[in-house]
């Protein structure tokens, strides 16, 4: 059920609330999108991330961990933040039985990550986990929920656009510009024409640099879309901000809070600054290379070579088992799909 009527009657009793708030509420307040009993990130959920696609990603991180703890000397303990259904763990745990913690703030996907990592070790806060020895962290799909602030580029600067309420509806109304958004703007909006909408992820930036400030040796991985700024740039004259809904782009992100996903590009290069502000090393390369570099395209000949070997004089249901998995590989890796995505890896 849409949380509206109650956000329409808090706004009209209080006054315009900033984005980042009503994204928040909408999303993980009571009645929000990811805070009831259903899995989003499922078949049968609304959107389908790379671990539902296939264990091949799980498996690959596998194999991206086992290449850290090389470096390392150690194996790290891995900890996935909004580890979602746990399908990731899963997978990677196949090919590297590290420690593994799932940090998860939604209770449907606290439930199914403990089958995966067990009870104790799913926790809601980075709060909750040891940091102390090398550490991997993962965030797949992370922060493109994290809630952002608005802002617009009008003839007499940049504005932030509020929630505020017409009717018995939502509306967008122009605000003051905070400082906070003042200087992400400033610093990673990019070169936006006149009118042009950015998403300021100040919110996702402060947990990134909490995080980095919380491991003394390891690496971290965020996989998301979005790109750097100035690549954004022709994405800016309406912004980024969407919605998705059963596996749809959805309708406006204001008409129905708490049934759709609100969503935004990752801005990458406020990431990879802060990297280079605390001493860590980065890289930011596309999922599709990422995926390659760690053996997934070389896995994907092999069972294209090993299809054809049973198309020959092999058992027919073995053979639809490997095409199957030759076709989740290439979705990964479809540079047009979920290989266009974005992976940085920051190391210490
Ligand atoms: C788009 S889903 C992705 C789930 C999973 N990583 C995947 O790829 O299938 C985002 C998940 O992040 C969780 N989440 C959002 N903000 C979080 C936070 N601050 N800490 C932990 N989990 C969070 C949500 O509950 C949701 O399960």
């Amino acid at each position: 059920m849409t949380i509206r009527p109650e956000l329409v009657e808090v706004i009209t009793r209080t006054g315009p609330i900033p984005f980042e708030e009503f994204q928040e509420r909408a999303l993980y307040g009571s009645g929000g999108f990811f805070v009831g009993d259903a899995l989003r990130s499922v078949k049968a959920g609304d959107f389908l991330t790379s671990p539902e696609v296939s264990p091949l990603f799980g498996e690959t991180l596998g194999a991206f961990v086992a290449a850290e703890a090389d470096r390392l000397g150690a194996v790290p303990r891995v900890v996935e933040v909004g580890a979602g259904s746990g399908s990731l763990l899963k997978a990677l745990l196949e090919v590297i039985p590290a420690e593994a913690w799932a940090v998860e703030i939604s209770m449907a996907a606290q439930i199914a990550s403990s089958y995966v990592v067990g009870e104790d070790r799913v926790v809601p806060s980075l709060d909750d986990v040891p940091f102390d020895g090398p550490t991997v962290v993962i965030a797949n799909e992370l922060l493109d929920n994290f809630p952002v602030a608005l802002a617009v580029r009008t003839d007499s600067g940049w504005e932030e656009r509020w929630i505020g309420v017409d009717g018995k509806d939502l509306c967008l109304v122009a605000a003051p510009l905070r400082d906070e958004v003042a200087d992400w703007v400033n610093r990673f909006g990019g070169d936006v024409p006149l009118g042009g909408m950015v998403e300021a992820h100040v919110l996702g930036d402060a947990w990134f640099r909490e995080l980095l400030g919380r491991i003394e040796t390891g690496a971290v991985c965020i996989i998301d879309y979005g790109d750097t700024a100035e690549a954004l740039v022709p994405r800016r004259s309406f912004g980024t901000l969407r919605t998705y809904r059963s596996h749809h782009r959805g309708p406006d992100p204001l008409a129905f809070p708490g049934e759709t996903d609100i969503t935004a590009d990752v801005n990458f290069s406020s990431l990879l600054a802060l990297c280079s502000e605390l001493g860590w090393e980065s890289t930011l390369e596309r999922q599709e290379d990422f995926l390659t570099r760690f053996g997934l395209r070389a896995k994907l000949s092999e069972l294209r070579q090993e299809e054809l070997a049973l198309a020959r004089d092999g058992d027919p249901m073995q053979r639809l088992i490997v095409r199957s998995r030759k076709n989740e590989a290439e979705t990964l890796l479809q540079s047009r799909g979920l290989g266009d995505f974005r992976v940085l890896v920051a190391r210490r």
